[in-house]
């Protein structure tokens, strides 16, 4: 049987994106193949894509972080998953493809009755969220936090679980339609392009704000900590800022660089420690975090599940595109404006 993958043969802009066929993978001793429903996109693809992302893999690779699909042929001594099963899974590449091969350890069950687009938002944006939350800081009813990026698709999983706690929230956006999602969500927009944002959030907080989540990374890190209260938290967790300088093209040259933006964070980590104010800077990674603690992964992946089957959150799904549209996909994303998340639908049924 043949199938669709894209691949990346070198680093750089959409257009390293290639379509092709060939054979289907076969499941090794303890894989399962899955056929892929759902495959996010988000930043971090773009970001390897480029060759700077921290988790950029060896060219020739397959993007995809996440992907929702189905169980469709055991490999040898596989137990513990039954074919024609709905599962979800984070590989962190691979995913744009029609089947994929997985090990039967990295792979969660899912409700059959969730939607594919909607399950897979789940993984990487709101475990990311979550696990800010929860387990960077431990954030409480009341507590006041701005999200900077929020109408994008960790932004407004951020903006749905900060309400289920509780928060006061502000968050930054770039468009109308986005200070729209922002306040639907139960937040203070702010345009980041025509306000002052720390001036803004210490005009409407008086003192400061107790967390700060920062994707932007770079010098923004700094700028970020100045709207916080005493003994308040910025938790970063990108280095989108440098890319965006640049149109969301790195200028390649083909190269794989994934220290990008990471000894400019360190040096702010450890300034947020020596300055007065225990205003403290924490790094957030999930691919860190699933190495060093795989049960938390887990553990918060299905709490997040049972909420979306409880329809406590519902994922914004900014468009649906085919496989072999993923270069469109990836230029969209980088475009900006984007409310939600993106998702690639490889096999849609
Ligand atoms: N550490 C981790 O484990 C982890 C996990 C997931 C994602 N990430 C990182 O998180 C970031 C966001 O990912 P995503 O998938 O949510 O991306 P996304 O959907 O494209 O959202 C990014 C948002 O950033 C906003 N933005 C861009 N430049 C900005 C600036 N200077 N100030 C304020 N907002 C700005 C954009 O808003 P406008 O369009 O309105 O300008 C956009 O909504 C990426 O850097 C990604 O690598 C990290």
């Amino acid at each position: 049987m043949r199938h669709t993958r894209i691949i990346v043969n070198h680093y750089g802009g959409p257009e390293v994106l290639r379509v092709v066929e060939e054979e289907c993978p076969e499941p090794k001793d303890g894989e399962v193949r899955v056929k892929v429903l759902a495959a996010g996109v988000g930043m971090p693809d773009i970001m390897a894509r480029e060759g700077i992302h921290p988790e950029t893999p060896q060219v020739p690779y397959t993007p995809g972080w996440d992907l929702v699909g189905v169980v469709e042929q055991l490999g040898n001594g596989v137990h513990s998953v039954e074919l024609g099963q709905k599962i979800v899974a984070m590989p962190i590449y691979g995913a744009y493809a029609e089947f994929v091969c997985l090990p039967e350890d990295e792979i969660i069950p899912l409700h059959s009755d969730l939607d594919a687009a909607e399950a897979v938002s789940i993984v990487l944006n709101y475990i990311t969220a979550y696990q800010m939350l929860y387990r960077s800081v431990h954030v409480q009813s009341g507590e006041r936090a701005l999200i900077h990026g929020a109408s994008g698709g960790v932004g407004t999983a951020l903006l749905q679980l900060g309400r289920l706690a509780g928060l006061m929230m502000y968050g930054t956006c770039s468009t109308s339609q986005g200070a729209s999602a922002i306040s639907e969500l139960g937040a203070t927009a702010i345009d980041y392009k025509k306000q002052d944002v720390i001036a803004e959030v210490l005009r409407l907080t008086t003192d400061g704000v107790d967390y700060v989540f920062d994707p932007i990374g770079g010098a923004h890190l700094w700028q970020s900590r100045k709207a916080l209260r005493r003994g308040g938290k910025v938790v970063g967790y990108g280095t989108t800022t440098t890319l965006r300088a640049k149109g969301l093209d790195s200028g390649n040259t083909g190269h794989r660089n994934r220290l990008h933006g990471v000894p400019i964070f360190a040096l702010y980590l450890i300034g947020g420690w020596l300055l007065p104010g225990h205003k403290r800077i924490v790094p957030y990674s999930i691919q860190t975090l699933k190495r060093l603690k795989p049960e938390w992964f887990r553990q918060d992946l299905i709490t997040l599940l049972d909420m979306l089957h409880q329809r406590k959150i519902k994922p914004l799904i900014a468009q649906r595109f085919p496989l072999a549209e993923a270069k469109q996909a990836h230029e969209l994303l980088a475009k900006g404006g984007v409310i939600g998340k993106i998702v690639l639908v490889p096999n849609e049924i």
